[in-house]
């Protein structure tokens, strides 16, 4: 953040019970103008809807909150068509617009602040702006679930390792891969409008802990604003960041989900897998090794998940010690949730853009089913479909590998029936029908599972979810 000092023009609110004030340095340090200038918009309609509160319930004249309200409105208009700029001076949001109405309206401009506090003044404005980034950032979240389900749906059939401990452990398909990314992101999507949920209560008119004196209408705000309703208690208006909290925290999760997505697609990008090439214009190179085909933007999305969850220790700590009602440390709440709204948004478009046009290299994926017994427990069903308890069949199965081991074959299937005979006499021709990864997959069509028919199930659950 830049040293901006105190402005000619934005007035401090707070100034007649000073006879001196904080120089620049220290004003700079506790202004939150740069971090805060993003909640303008809000901040205005908040005020709209407060003036003309005021002027109904006869605390102000109506000529005062016409003029007010009107006023709002072109500062509005002068912000987004750019006429109008943000002093980088002033304290912060609030008393930027009060300034700019006072220097334009004189005493209506100086009337805008009857019954209200910048402490809910600022916890409305952030709520107010979260319900506007919120839907959309869900609307991201949805897209990028609806490029994973689609490649699921192309690739239901497509055999791949699935890994334990990064070894080798069952045959899955890619779609059961891609769709268990998209059952966490759903989750994602829900916490984000639970969240939302939550926080659809207007704190204004709360004060500054207190409520106010003068006879504010709170539900005509409430409901003017788009809330369902007023917050219940004053105090707890103006000290809750519990919303914040729950956004970070969802945001922290979602992030977690995509770094650990792309460590798969690091591994698969790498020629030891080679599982996936990724788009050239969604690759970077190297300044001296002439020959790199970098997953940057993987690493880069993984990277950028430790600011995320940084972000919310940061926003636990910050609150974890502060007294009721509003301390100046909640001031500290934007900067961290702005930046992992940011993080999100941008991770999520540039993960749906590396994944779009990624390409699953099948042969690869296949190739590796081979050689790493991934059939045994197979077999060990195999057994306990002919009645042999799981524990034995598990036993009977693992000596199995370890003859395959000792005589160099690759695969279950490589021994002959005579020699599988000699571990259990329950061995029988069908045993290298049930081997194919193909079978194996296959076999596996419950609930969950990742035979192709039970992963299109899934598919269509998760679309229906995200488009109700
Ligand atoms: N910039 C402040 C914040 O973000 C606004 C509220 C200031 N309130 C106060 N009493 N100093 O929290």
């Amino acid at each position: 953040m830049d040293g901006n000092t105190p402005s000619e023009d934005a007035p401090i609110l707070w100034s007649g019970r000073l006879e001196e004030k904080p120089g620049a340095r220290a004003f700079a340090f506790q202004s939150s103008i740069m971090v805060d200038k993003r909640l303008a918009l809000e901040d205005i309609q908040g005020s709209r809807a407060h003036v003309l509160m005021l002027g109904k319930q006869g605390i102000i004249s109506e000529d005062s909150a016409v003029a007010l309200d009107t006023e709002l409105a072109r500062i509005a208009e002068e912000l987004e068509s750019g006429i109008l700029k943000v002093d980088r001076g002033a304290e912060d949001i609030h008393s930027f617009i009060e300034g700019v109405l006072t220097k334009r309206l004189g005493d209506a401009g100086r009337m805008v602040h009857a019954g209200r506090s910048r402490n809910d003044q600022v916890a409305t404005d952030l709520r107010l702006y979260l319900k506007h980034v919120v839907p959309k950032l869900c609307g991201e979240l949805k897209e990028t679930i609806q490029t994973l389900l689609d490649q699921a749906e192309t690739y239901a059939e497509a055999l791949m390792p699935g890994y334990t401990h990064l070894q080798r452990a069952q045959p899955v398909t890619l779609g059961h891969h891609l769709v268990a990314w998209c059952t966490g992101l759903e989750r994602d999507l829900g916490r984000f409008t639970d969240a939302l949920t939550r926080l659809d209560e207007c704190p204004l008119g709360a004060g500054a802990l207190a409520g106010s004196g003068l006879p504010l209408d709170r539900e005509a705000t409430a409901r003017a604003l788009g809330f369902s309703a007023p917050t219940l208690n004053a105090m707890d208006s103006v000290a809750d960041r519990d919303f914040v909290l729950e956004l970070a925290g969802a945001t922290a999760i979602t992030m977690i989900h995509l770094s650990r997505f792309c460590e798969d697609v690091v591994l698969w990008a790498s020629e030891e897998f080679k599982f996936i090439t990724l788009a050239e214009s969604w690759s970077t190179g190297s300044s001296i090794m002439p020959q790199k085909k970098n997953p940057d933007f993987a690493e880069l999305i993984r990277g950028k998940a430790g600011r995320t969850t940084g972000n919310l220790v940061c926003l636990f700590t910050m609150l974890k010690g502060i007294p009721y009602a509003y301390d100046k440390d909640l001031q500290e709440d934007k900067e961290a949730l702005f930046d992992s709204l940011d993080t999100v948004r941008a991770c999520l478009s540039i993960f749906q853009g590396m994944m779009s046009t990624a390409v699953f290299n099948q042969d690869r994926m296949e190739g590796a089913l081979i050689g790493g017994f991934l059939e045994a427990t197979d077999v060990a069903e195999y057994l306990v479909r002919k009645g042999l308890p799981f524990r034995i069949a598990h036993e009977t199965a693992a000596l199995v590998v370890r003859d395959c081991i000792a005589q160099g074959q690759r695969s279950i299937t490589e021994r002959t029936l005579e020699e599988l005979k000699t571990r259990s006499s329950l061995f029988e021709r069908d045993i290298y029908q049930a081997l194919t990864p193909g079978a194996c997959v296959m076999a596996r069509n419950g609930p969950g599972g990742p035979a192709p028919e039970e992963v299109r199930r899934q598919i269509g659950i998760l679309r229906a979810k995200i488009n109700r």
